[in-house]
């Protein structure tokens, strides 16, 4: 008797797949160790088959590339089942479709005031906020933290001048390098869910991976000190503090867009 073959995974059913799996509790449906199924041994043959049968078993090589592929969903469904702050940072933890994850010592997720009205968005951790667990912590947030002490905004402070600050991605690129396309893209459904749960008033989205990721363009000495709207809230484009530590010149601008940011505040 010939058996038709075994129906091909689609994306779609992947992703049905997936989505069950989460709403069952599984937050890590790939294991720590990659396995290579074209070495594994072939599964014994179902009772009564003999050996001869013709039934392919779905493969996961072929298989993978559709839960990667699924990944942003993952991440979506994950992000919008997290209703506090907490449950999403526990939610971010718990996400291992991200490579950046496997090369990171910790997630950060933020720091600062989370019901500060600002909330800054910088690009990805580097080796410092890595160590530390909290973003803009090396010279870059020295920078930073001055630029915003100047219009009297703080990460310590409450009220009006609280801050508040996130990365677009939570782990460390490996040697710094900027963040992948796709690796944005499947951080950025926990990004907005950061956003809709801190629910500052304004947005600051620093330099061109931030812009990227949020207004979908990129060209920030362009963007910069132009206020546009992202998910319904003012944001203004600033220059990130590590282009202006470069490139001191740059502080003018930065201090012009600090005052049209500040002028917004009450
Ligand atoms: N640069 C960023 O964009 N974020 C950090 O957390 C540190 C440096």
């Amino acid at each position: 008797m010939t058996l038709p073959d075994a129906p091909c995974l689609t994306h779609e059913d992947a992703l049905a797949m997936l989505a069950w799996q989460v709403e069952m509790g599984v937050t890590c449906p790939i294991g720590d160790e990659p396995i290579n199924r074209y070495e594994a041994a072939p599964p014994p043959p179902m009772a009564g088959m003999g050996t001869t049968s013709n039934i392919r078993p779905v493969s996961m090589a072929r298989a993978m590339p559709e839960v990667e592929k699924a990944a942003p969903d993952i991440a979506r469904i994950m992000a919008d089942r997290a209703d506090t702050l907490c449950a999403l940072r526990k939610a971010m933890d718990s996400f291992d479709h991200c490579a950046l994850k496997k090369g990171a010592r910790n997630l950060v997720f933020a720091d600062g005031n989370p019901t500060a009205r600002v909330m800054i968005v910088g690009e990805g951790p580097g080796r410092d906020e890595d160590v530390q667990g909290k973003p803009f912590v090396g010279r870059a947030g020295q920078m930073l933290d001055r630029m915003f002490a100047a219009i009297g905004l703080s990460r310590e402070k409450d009220g009006a001048d609280a801050l508040y600050i996130t990365n677009v991605v939570p782990w460390r690129p490996p040697q710094n390098r900027d963040p992948e396309p796709d690796e944005i893209a499947m951080m950025l459904p926990f990004l907005q869910r950061h956003i809709a749960l801190a629910d500052p008033d304004i947005l600051v989205p620093m330099g061109n991976i931030a812009c990227q990721a949020l207004l979908g363009r990129k060209g920030i000495t362009r963007l910069r000190g132009k206020w546009v709207e992202v998910q319904g809230r003012l944001t203004l484009p600033m220059l990130h503090p590590a282009f202006v530590l470069r490139d001191p010149i740059r502080k003018r601008d930065c201090w012009t867009d600090l005052l049209t940011l500040k002028a917004r505040l009450p």
